[in-house]
């Protein structure tokens, strides 16, 4: 994961903008922070620790040169210390390099390095590669040419940042499987791991390909250049996204502003009708539907099979991207490989998607313009969710629910459903109001050790998303379970120690559902009820209810009824005095497999 930053800068110290800049980053890993900037030797400051804590401890804005590099870290090879902490340096103390992503044969390369004499000073995969340059420096490259070099030698992935003091004003970036992109002013250059970092310098981005080095340079700008190194003409795309969007107007927490924007982010989306119609012009003859994806995307892909199966008579297989290399092998021309990924970079989708369009047509659902996944699909539609910044996907999740629901309907041509659909960001606003009260029931259920969550059919994957969100911001351990499947197995879990979430809109589960209700209730169990305001069973003494229209049936609940499931765990996450948009151990966008 990790976030790197470099900059040139026309007159002005880089390090308080490079430390804007990296704060932005923050949700790609918060193990470490560290700026280096070339002035008449490399001042470098970094520590293990949260950008604001090592910031208040060592002052990092505090650093002389117009120019230089910055990383925050999710660390994979050693853990959170100083030492490992980007960036990193070669021997003499001439070269220093910030890294995203993995370098999988350093163990050997390390060894190579270490018998030719070089000192090492860290754990991480990524110091091997200050070394490597410094090898091909000392053997009368220039710098340009040692990075080069140096990253022919690499396996793995890799987006890095670059400067020697031997080529002064000069910072060189390189990627391969891992994101970066280059953004400049008249005379102010930057490379970034996404826009966002450095939407409030500036909003001209370039978009970089893989093998693709950018060259930052004070006299010539921002130069291109492809694996041969001959210069290419990039062309400069103006971003529209204000530095505001990725900012929390307000809220306490991104999360929460980001909850609180989801009905828009449904109706921006579902205003991208027009681009959907068009790809599914494009994508005739199709007999079979594989969804692919991780995580939250995963569960929207869930919603999508149940969907698809109920307008279409047609197979949906759903299949985590982790796991889909190893049964890709009944795919061909007429089956369409869905790919749902907010970041557009997650490694394991990426990776995927590479294999789908080896031998069947491709179709990316992403948030992030100019992403991975958006240069590599055959075909794209965007979820206009805006940037979103916290590390739980929420904004993003219903956007990719409003573009699943807009395909399914029109692959099957039933398109006097869009009305129900186009009252869905009413209904969201109308939940969004119940916050008070569900901040009561966080409060009650706040110390709890586990949770169950269930639903039925379209709820099932409702039911998961919100036992996801549970755990990953309140470290409170969830299950989302099939109503059905309880008494199969973990019923025997069930007590007054463990309370159950129930998914119970109304539609043709929820008799069901509410039966599963009585038996947990039976064993002592205390229910949060989300369903109906109308239903008997879940206005009992002893179930939580948080009552939602009766409008909401069930094909169209995914949307609305994840909303008060995410605001219950955000309210937990607080109660518990947990950072939500920080939780430990996670990154918004997962670029290692
Ligand atoms: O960017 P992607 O949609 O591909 O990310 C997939 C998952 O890593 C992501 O949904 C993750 O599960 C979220 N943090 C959950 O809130």
């Amino acid at each position: 994961m990790c976030g790197i930053v470099g900059c040139i800068l026309n007159d002005k110290k880089a390090a308080p903008v490079l430390l804007e800049c990296v704060k932005r980053l923050e949700y790609r890993g918060y193990d470490s922070v560290g700026i280096a900037t070339p002035y008449n030797e490399i001042e470098l400051k970094k520590d293990k620790g949260k950008i604001d804590d090592v910031d208040q401890k060592l002052n990092l804005g505090d650093i002389p040169g117009n120019m230089g590099i910055a990383h925050v870290r999710w660390a994979t090879h050693g853990i959170p210390t100083r030492e490992n902490s980007h960036p990193h340096n070669d021997c003499k103390n001439r070269i220093s390099v910030v890294h995203n992503g993995i370098i999988e044969n350093y163990k050997e390369l390390k060894d190579e390095l270490i018998r030719e004499g070089h000192l090492f000073k860290s754990e991480t995969d990524t110091e091997v590669i200050p070394h490597l340059i410094e090898r091909y420096m000392d053997e009368g490259h220039d710098l340009e040419e040692s990075v080069r070099k140096a990253t022919n030698d690499l396996q793995g992935s890799f987006a890095l940042a670059v400067f020697s003091l031997d080529e002064p004003g000069k910072i060189i970036g390189i990627l391969k499987d891992s994101p970066l992109i280059a953004g400049k002013n008249e005379s102010e250059y930057f490379l970034a791991s996404d826009v966002p970092a450095i939407l409030k310098q500036t909003n001209n981005i370039i978009y970089l390909k893989d093998g693709e080095m950018v060259i930052l340079d004070e006299k010539e700008g921002v130069v291109v250049k492809d694996v041969e190194g001959n210069v290419v003409e990039k062309e400069v795309h103006i971003i529209d996204w204000t530095p505001e969007m990725a900012e929390k107007g307000g809220y306490d927490h991104f999360m929460l502003k980001e909850i609180h924007e989801q009905p828009k982010a449904v109706r921006d989306t579902l205003m991208g009708a027009e681009e959907i119609k068009k790809v599914v012009k494009e994508i005739k003859s199709i007999k079979r539907i594989c969804f692919v994806a991780c995580g939250t995307s995963y569960h929207a892909s869930l919603i999508g099979k149940y969907l698809f199966e109920s307008l279409m008579d047609i197979p949906i297989d759903v299949v985590l991207a982790s796991e889909f290399e190893y049964s890709a092998n009944t795919l061909n021309q007429e089956t369409l490989v869905i790919l749902i990924t907010q970041s557009g970079e997650t490694a394991d989708t990426l990776k995927s998607l590479r294999i789908a369009n080896k031998k069947s047509k491709t179709l990316a659902i992403v948030n992030v313009l100019g992403s991975r996944a958006t240069r590599e699909a055959d075909h794209v539609i965007y979820t206009h969710a805006g940037p979103e910044i916290g590390v739980a996907a929420t904004k993003t999740y219903v956007s990719q629910l409003a573009c699943i629901y807009l395909l399914a309907i029109y692959m099957s041509k039933k398109e006097e459903l869009l009305e129900r659909l186009n009252q869905i960001p009413e209904e969201m606003e109308k939940i969004l109001k119940k916050e008070d009260q569900i901040i009561s029931i966080a409060h009650k259920y706040k110390d709890v050790q586990d949770f169950f969550f269930i639903g039925r059919g379209f709820s099932y994957p409702t039911a998961m998303e919100g036992a996801l969100k549970l755990k990953e911001i309140t470290y409170i351990h969830a299950e989302g379970y099939a109503a059905g499947e309880l008494k199969h197995g973990p019923l025997a879990l069930i007590d007054d120690e463990v309370p159950v979430v129930a998914v119970v809109p109304p539609g043709k589960s929820h008799d069901k559902t509410l039966s599963n209700v009585e038996e947990v209730r039976a064993r002592g169990a205390h229910v949060i009820g989300v369903g109906s305001k109308k239903d008997d069973v879940l206005r009992s003494e002893t179930v939580d209810l948080i009552g939602l229209d009766d409008e909401i049936d069930e094909m169209f609940s995914a949307i609305p009824y994840i909303v008060p499931l995410q605001l219950l765990s955000y309210h937990i996450s607080v109660a518990k005095g947990i950072d939500p948009d920080k939780p430990k151990n996670l990154a918004k966008c997962v670029t290692v497999e």
